[in-house]
């Protein structure tokens, strides 16, 4: 058994919970739960990034306390989590006490080992992004993901050495210490590095001017920087420092997701606090791309947005997961618009697998008296068997495990769900006429033929399990099959052709997706 930690970013408590939000953590909880199936230790980290001069001037805009505004958010976001299903192991929030005395642990630590010194900072901020920009990051003076004029700022700061860290972190990207995926993403940051250097940055903030932030230990004029407050929750969020038992047995990260925002802080400012604090490494970065909606930007302004919510209201949370990870390609920028999510819930889900699903059973109630008949193998046809589900079973598996380890999950869905295991399935029985086997009496033939189907569609519960855990598990109910607990689930025994036993009774059909009016 091997340990497998995952982490999101933690989500600025500035706003509502967003489809881009919705799209990283949905991502994550696939691969936990893919995890947790084949018999890993799985911990998947997820949570919300609560200090900062943002934040502070939000709640402010709205007359509340930022504690009290922060904790608004935190729930909305733990909501949107449960309706979208998402079975995270912890929800690391930083204005937790844990956490913010680790925060003061790591930074007293680093400011006596002399990676934290005072000083002066000049730079060009933006609040929206709470990030100092260079002048070539900006478009026509602007942030371009804000559209507004970074402040110069000068004044009094702790500054962390961060310019030390260069070449190491250089090696490291380089020679794949830590992964960077896509490989696109692991060449821009090198050049990067290589064409900008690193350069100290400021560890601390007046209080007078960001008051809503960690103290800083040493000085009580000053507060912790919100990124590396925000950073440390991936320590935190185990237990650590109080607590090392889930630290000695998780970290480091086997993968950190997050999109291409917020990618350069992580190889540059993360790494560099963790080689200061000489910490091991996470084994990988995933960097995914962003939604945009009918081409655009999604913008209260545009009226563009997409809220998960409201789609998890409409669709199911299965239909939502699905949608995301179908229509993008992972590490790839994508788009989504309302018309084509309902055009997708009629093809793939009414039509497609909710179909499949109700005339395979519709046939075995019909045709076997709601028993899974005998497998009488020799007997069925096999029309093409490049196609044949049975024929490539152990092929379909290993595809399936290598592109969704290679976090290829349009490719899973696309290619082996709907395509191998569904449409070629569909087509089976459009071929083979199972009512026309049934009229000749040719009993072993047609019992040959809903075997095969019936265990198709068992295989298939285990294959979308991952992404719609609720509708294999229906569908389970309906085969008369156990449900998936993935936390007690023997997977490669399971994947095994020929699992479904002749003699189960199926349960009762009914409806997976219905019809929904646009
Ligand atoms: N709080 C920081 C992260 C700190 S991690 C130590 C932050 N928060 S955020 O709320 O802005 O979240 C950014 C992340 O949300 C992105 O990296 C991505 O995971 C997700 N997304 C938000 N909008 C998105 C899209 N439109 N498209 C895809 N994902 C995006 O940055």
């Amino acid at each position: 058994m091997s340990k497998f930690y995952i982490t999101t970013p933690i989500y600025y408590a500035s706003g509502q919970p967003h489809i881009g939000h919705a799209y990283t953590t949905v991502a994550a909880d696939v691969l936990a739960r893919y995890h947790r199936l084949i018999g890993d230790n799985v911990f998947f980290l997820t949570g919300m990034d609560e200090h900062g001069l943002k934040i502070q001037q939000k709640a402010e805009e709205q007359k509340k306390t930022p504690q009290e505004f922060v904790d608004e958010i935190a729930e909305s976001f733990k909501l949107a989590w449960e309706k979208l299903n998402i079975k995270y192991d912890n929800f690391i929030r930083t204005v937790d006490e844990k956490h913010v005395e680790g925060v003061k642990e790591v930074i007293t630590k680093l400011f006596e080992a002399g990676y934290i010194e005072k000083g002066k900072y000049e730079a060009l901020y933006c609040v929206g992004c709470e990030q100092y920009k260079t002048r070539s990051e900006l478009v026509e003076g602007k942030c371009p993901d804000h559209l507004t004029e970074p402040e110069l700022k000068f004044e009094e700061a702790y500054l962390f050495k961060m310019s030390k860290f260069k070449n190491q972190i250089l090696d490291i990207i380089k020679n794949d210490k830590v992964r960077i995926k896509p490989d696109s993403r692991k060449n821009e940051i090198i050049s990067f590095l290589e064409r900008e250097g690193l350069n100290d940055i400021a560890f601390s903030r007046l209080k007078k001017n960001v008051y809503w932030g960690i103290d800083l230990p040493f000085d009580g004029d000053h507060t912790t920087y919100v990124w590396a407050d925000a950073f440390l929750n991936y320590l935190t969020g185990l237990g650590w420092p109080q607590d090392k038992e889930k630290y000695e047995q998780f970290w480091p990260p086997n993968v950190q997701l997050m999109a291409k925002d917020i990618f350069r802080v992580h190889a540059t400012i993360w790494l560099s606090m963790l080689l200061a604090m000489k910490e091991e490494l996470p084994q990988e970065m995933f960097v995914h791309g962003y939604f945009t909606s009918g081409g655009q930007k999604m913008s209260k302004s545009i009226g563009n947005v997409i809220n998960p919510l409201e789609l998890v209201d409409k669709y199911g949370a299965d239909f939502v997961r699905y949608i995301l990870l179908k229509e993008m390609v992972f590490g790839s920028d994508g788009d989504l618009t309302l018309g084509r999510i309902a055009e997708k819930y009629e093809a793939d889900f009414a039509k497609g697998l909710g179909n499949f699903s109700s005339r395979v059973l519709k046939m075995i109630e019909k045709y076997s008296d709601s028993i899974i008949p005998q497998d009488e193998k020799q007997d069925r046809p096999i029309l093409d068997s490049k196609r044949d589900f049975s024929e490539n079973n152990e092929a379909f598996w290993a595809l399936y495990e290598q592109n969704l380890s290679g976090y290829a999950y349009n490719l899973v869905l696309s290619h082996s769900v709907f395509n191998l295991a569904i449409s070629e399935n569909d087509k089976y029985i459009e071929q083979t006429k199972p009512w026309e086997i049934a009229k000749s009496g040719n009993e072993k033939k047609l019992f040959a033929v809903l075997y095969y189907l019936a265990e198709s569609l068992r295989q298939i519960t285990i294959a979308i399990y991952p992404f719609m855990p609720e509708t294999a598990n229906k569908i389970r109910e309906q085969l008369g099959i156990k449900k998936i607990d993935e936390n007690n689930f023997d997977f490669y025994n399971e994947i095994k052709w020929g699992g479904l036993k002749p003699g189960t009774k199926i349960g009762k059909i009914e409806a997976l997706f219905p019809r929904i009016e646009n």
